[in-house]
Formats: structure tokens, sequence, C-alpha cells
């Protein structure tokens, strides 16, 4: 008892140091901790982001601005800001790269003369609806409003002073003009283009069979959801014979191209690997699928108890007879006892498919009686095989003393003790 509970005493003591170096919660902490700071030009400034796990700034400016430093130090990554100027306005964010947790810093460095920070060559790349004009500023007392710049039209979205204005763009030009003090300022000019393609291509293959037997139909779909222009490459066993074909499939939603190999005949040299490899021209994004196929010379059954097939129970117990089939084409399962077919209210036969070839069939037999014992076979066959299994139930009843008699001994005196139960009566006698 004291030894357990000197155990415990010590288990609360770690627990206590542990809650002791741990936070309130394991989340990335930025120091200092405000979400926006303002400095003035040539100052510096410093902000250290610590994690759990390995930790890193990221942000438009990193690494190639002057003045720019990040210091990976493992869980914590210090940003450093020398000598700034109005150019390392903006966001910069911290990420924990195994738990994909971000925690950002807005930064801004006021100037007169310029408002709007240059980040990148002005091409903003969208993929759907929205996206972001990425029009920051230096100082966040600027008001910025968003133009089509054909229209001159304003366009309502949302704004935030060191990320950009998000809206629903078309594949157009704008530019953002800023206010402040009674004065103005335009932006650079921003041209937005559809991606077409989304942030991952969607490829997929599918066999007719895995499994199939010579002559029979082979046919191998490579698909590819939501792209333009793709280019399909194979590898397959008949390559020099077959010909992949290609068609465009319409959707209702979005476009899909197949690329397929239409085998009318297998034979056994089509067993193999199926590789499909696809390229998307636009993105450069590529995806490899593949399958094997397995083609037989004929079909097959393979056999195997899930018990031993000498079962034992007692009576009105319920009990599972279970095979496991391995066979193709699909077989028909017959149960039989003693060579005839099996029916009745407590019986019940059960088959399923639980993967391509392989199949489970159990027989029920519920509140089994005496009379039931006997040979339980399984037959199982398709047009090319046929394997069956014989099981022998034993029904064994609780023992029961049916008859207790004197009995005189030659030296001395016992009990003759008859019980039934089992299959067959016992008699023991013991000595008194
Ligand atoms: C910042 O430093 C540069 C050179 O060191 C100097 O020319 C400039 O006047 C300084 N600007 C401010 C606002 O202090
Ligand atoms: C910052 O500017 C000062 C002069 O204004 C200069 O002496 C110093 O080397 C600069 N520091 C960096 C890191 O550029
Ligand atoms: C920004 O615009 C709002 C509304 O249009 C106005 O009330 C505010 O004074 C403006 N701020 C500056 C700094 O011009
Ligand atoms: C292959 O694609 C075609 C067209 O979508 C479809 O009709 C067929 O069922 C597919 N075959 C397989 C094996 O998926
Ligand atoms: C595939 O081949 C079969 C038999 O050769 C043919 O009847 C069928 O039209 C073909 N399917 C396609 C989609 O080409
Ligand atoms: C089942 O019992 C018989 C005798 O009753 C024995 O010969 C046979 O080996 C047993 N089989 C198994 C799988 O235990
Ligand atoms: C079942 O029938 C087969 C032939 O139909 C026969 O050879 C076998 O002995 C029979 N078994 C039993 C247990 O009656």
């Amino acid at each position: 008892m004291e030894v357990s509970l000197a155990k415990a005493l010590s288990l609360v003591a770690i627990f206590a140091v542990l809650l002791q170096f741990c936070p309130e919660s394991l989340s990335l902490e930025l120091s200092p901790s405000e979400k926006e700071v303002t400095l003035s030009t040539n100052s510096s400034f410093t902000v250290v982001c610590s994690g759990w796990s390995k930790v890193t700034w990221k942000s438009a400016h990193v690494p190639s601005l002057e003045g720019v430093s990040v210091e990976n130090r493992g869980t914590t990554s210090v940003l450093v800001l020398h000598n700034v100027t109005w150019r390392h306005s903006g966001n910069y964010v911290c990420e924990e790269s195994s738990t994909e947790e971000t925690k950002d810093i807005s930064v801004f460095v006021p100037d007169p003369e310029e408002w709007f920070v240059p980040l990148g060559p002005g091409v903003v790349m969208k993929e759907g609806e929205e996206g972001t004009i990425p029009c920051v500023v230096s100082d966040p007392g600027v008001n910025v409003t968003l133009y089509e710049r054909a229209s001159q039209a304003p366009v309502e979205g949302t704004y935030h002073p060191s990320k950009g204005f998000t809206a629903v763009l078309k594949d157009s030009s704008y530019i953002c003009r800023g206010a402040m003090n009674g004065e103005e300022k335009a932006s650079q000019v921003y041209y937005v283009h559809s991606t077409m393609v989304p942030k991952s291509m969607n490829t997929f293959m599918t066999l007719s069979k895995t499994v199939l037997k010579q002559g029979e139909a082979l046919m191998v779909n490579c698909t590819v959801e939501k792209v333009a222009i793709v280019y399909f490459r194979w590898e397959f066993p008949r390559k020099e014979i077959i010909e992949p074909l290609t068609d465009f499939l319409s959707g209702n939603r979005e476009l899909r191209i197949r690329s397929f190999l239409n085998i009318s005949s297998a034979t056994l040299e089509d067993s193999g690997q199926y590789i499909c490899r696809v390229q998307d021209t636009m993105s450069g994004q590529s995806a490899m699928v593949h399958l094997t196929g397995t083609v037989l010379e004929r079909g097959f059954v393979d056999l195997e108890p899930s018990v031993s097939t000498n079962v034992s129970a007692m009576q009105y117990e319920s009990i599972e007879l279970t095979v496991q089939i391995e066979a193709y084409p699909k077989p028909q399962v017959l149960w039989t006892r003693d060579n005839t077919t099996l029916a009745g209210d407590t019986v019940s036969i059960d088959t399923k498919q639980v993967h391509k070839t392989s199949y489970l069939s159990t027989l029920t037999l519920v509140r089994v009686r005496m009379e039931q014992m006997g040979l339980y076979t399984v037959q199982v066959a398709n047009e090319d095989d046929v394997k069956e299994i014989t099981f022998n139930l034993q029904v064994k009843a609780p023992s029961k003393i049916i008859d207790l008699s004197d009995q005189h001994m030659v030296q001395g005196h016992g009990v003759l003790c008859v019980t039934e139960g089992g299959p067959h009566a016992h008699h023991s006698l013991v000595q008194l």
C-alpha cells in the first residue's frame, strides 16, 4: 500500500513539474505579441516565434529584401528587421510546419511619399472566384479602394492594410487608390489571371476486373478530373500490341479526360502492372496511378475453415460454422447435412463477398439440439472448380444423474452412479 502511494505521489510530482513547463495552450507564441506594430524609418525590430516543433518565418519579402533576416533555432525562430524603410511594411507569418499552425504580425513603416509597397511582379493568379490584390500600404491610416482599371468602377471587397484587397475578381486589370489627409495616390497595376488548375488534379484508375480468366474482356480506365490539357503515358504488359485510346467525358460539373485500354480477349500475358502517368502541361503537375491485373488460365476455388472441423457444442447453445472462400468466377455455396439440404427456422446461411475474390460463408444453428449432431458439408463450386469441407458437429447435454445404487464390493461398500450427457451414458463406481 505504502509503495503504491509513494508511486502515486511521485506521479503527482511529475505532473506538477510538467504543468509548470507547459503554457496553458500548445499554440505558437510571438514575442512581442502585438498583432500590429508601427515602426519609424531607420529603426530596428526583433520578434521571436516559439512553438513546440520546428518553426520558421515567411512573408512576401523574406528573404530577398535587404535588412530582413531570419534565424531559425529549431522550436524558435527570430525575425530581425534592420534599419527599416517603408518597403519593409507588410505581413510576416510564423508557421509551425508539423501542425500547420500560424501566427502573424503586421508591420507598418509609414512614409509620407511612399504608400503602396511593391510586392512581386503585379500578376495575381487566382483559383476560384475570389482573389487578393496585394496592394499593401506602409501606413494603416491610408484609406484604400479597389478599381477595375478599364471601367474605373469601384470593387466591393475586404481590405487588410498588410495583406491587400480580397474580392470577387475577373480576369482583368485592377488598381488600388489610397486617400489620406486630402491627398490621393495610386498603386501599380495588377493583372489577374484565373488558373485552370485547382490545388491538385484528381487522377484515378479502374480495372473492369483485377482478376479474370483468359478470353474475358478487360477495360482499364485512367481518368483525370479538372484539367484542360493533359498527356498520358502508359506502362503495361502488352504495350507493343495494345493502343491506348483517349476520350473526353462531359460531366455536369467538370471536364474529365479518360485514357483507356480496351482488351476484348485477355491472354495470360496481360497479367501484370498497369501504370498510368499523367502530366498537366498548364501547371506542370503530374500524377501516377497503378493497379495489378491477374489473368488466370482457368477459374479456381480454395477453402479454409475458420474453426476446427471438429466442433462440439452444448445442447441449446448457438453455433456458427464458417468457411473462408477464395474463388473466381463467383461460386455457388451449398451447405448440406448428411447429404440433405439444410432447412428450418433455427438454421441460417449467410454468404458474403468480402473482397474481389474473397467470400465468407457462415452456417448458424440457433439453440442446437441433440438430433442436429452430425456431418455438415459445405460445397463451393464454380464452372471450373469445386471444393468441399465437412464439419463434424458433436452436441453434448449437461450431465444428469439418472441412477444411484448401493453396491456391495469385495472390500466393503460402494455407490454406482449412472449419468446421462453427451452422446453416451456414463457409469462410475465410487468405493466408500
Ligand atoms: C535614415 O538613415 C539614412 C542614412 O543612414 C538617412 O539618410 C536618413 O535621413 C534617415 N532617415 C530618417 C527618417 O531618420
Ligand atoms: C543601419 O544604418 C546605419 C546608419 O544609418 C549604419 O551604420 C548601419 O550599418 C546600418 N545597419 C544595417 C544592418 O544595415
Ligand atoms: C477614410 O474614409 C472614411 C470614410 O470614407 C473617412 O471617415 C475617414 O476620415 C478617412 N480617413 C482618412 C485618413 O482619410
Ligand atoms: C471506364 O469509363 C467508361 C466511361 O466513363 C465507363 O463507362 C466504364 O464503366 C469505365 N470502366 C471501368 C472499368 O471503370
Ligand atoms: C471495346 O472493345 C469491344 C470489343 O472489341 C467493343 O465492342 C467496344 O465498343 C469497345 N469499347 C470502346 C469504348 O471502344
Ligand atoms: C477430428 O476428430 C477425429 C476423430 O474423431 C480425428 O481423427 C481428427 O484428426 C480430428 N480433426 C481435427 C482437425 O482435429
Ligand atoms: C452422400 O452421397 C454420396 C453420393 O451421392 C455418397 O457417396 C455418400 O456416401 C453420402 N454420404 C452420406 C453421409 O450419406
